[in-house]
């Protein structure tokens, strides 16, 4: 696990931007996994300037988002699907045919467990994913898998957590519907992914990311399922550092890869 420490907020973001950059322009038809919440947005403004200056072209990328509200339509200002036009897609080149949401409007249960396999089946088809971006909750869950979801679970149905639900309701108006199920990539999904990114930021993350990084492999931190992968990486600004107890120890691997470069 590659572990680095910026400065800020904005530090998190140029370096995410820049690596989905790299990833686009190394691959033929690159397949990028993509994230919500607050934590991307600047990194997809980024890389949205970086497209506006003609530094890349998503024009043959391919889009999978980890997850989506269920019962919620596309159209819908709370739909992920929304979140992702509005941030990201119809700022750059992609067709939007080429990105992918789990597709969670229905409430019909039958239909949701055969969307989760065909969302499984179309990241399949599409080579995998290159790389994959990831928020962190402040109870450690990636994408809406929970505390103890099982670390070999595929897109599924799952019931948000109660800190979940409080965590987004920032989201919300006051009385506006806000959902309590999703469809959402498994952690082994996530894990098939070729490269992880993922990024924190706020001393709200400290604890969340001290789990991920230095505790013990479990499912009541789900992040902490990134400690199997061989090439993921997480990019934190120091206030979400703040409690690791190795911070220097990772400062210093930066160091002296930079030394190598
Ligand atoms: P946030 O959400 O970026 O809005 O903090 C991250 C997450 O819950 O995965």
């Amino acid at each position: 696990m590659r572990v680095i420490i910026l400065d800020s907020a904005k530090d998190v973001a140029q370096f995410a931007a820049n690596t989905i950059i790299d990833t686009v322009n190394r691959k033929m038809r690159p397949t990028l996994g993509l994230a919500t919440g607050s934590t991307p947005i600047e990194a997809y403004r980024a890389a949205i300037d970086a497209y506006k200056a003609n530094r890349v072209s998503f024009a043959q990328t391919v889009t999978f988002n980890l997850d989506e509200y269920i019962g919620i339509k596309e159209e819908h200002i709370q739909s992920y699907r929304y979140f992702m036009n509005q941030h990201f897609f119809s700022h750059i080149d992609i067709p939007l045919s080429n990105t992918f949401l789990p597709s969670a409007a229905s409430l019909n249960e039958a239909q949701l467990h055969k969307n989760a396999h065909q969302y499984e089946e179309a990241i399949k088809k599409a080579g995998g994913i290159d790389l994959q971006l990831l928020g962190i909750g402040e109870n450690g869950h990636i994408g809406f898998n929970e505390p103890t979801s099982s670390l070999r679970s595929r897109t599924r149905i799952k019931s948000l957590s109660e800190s979940t639900i409080e965590a987004n309701k920032r989201f919300f108006k006051n009385g506006e519907y806000q959902p309590r199920l999703a469809l959402t990539m498994g952690i082994e999904t996530i894990l098939e992914s070729r490269q992880l990114l993922l990024l924190a930021t706020g001393s709200k993350k400290a604890n969340a990311v001290k789990d991920m990084v230095e505790g013990p492999l479990t499912a009541m931190c789900p992040a902490s399922a990134l400690q199997l992968h061989q090439d993921a990486t997480i990019v934190i600004d120091s206030e979400a550092a703040d409690k690791l107890v190795m911070k220097d120890y990772y400062l210093w691997c930066e160091q002296q890869r930079q030394d190598l470069e």
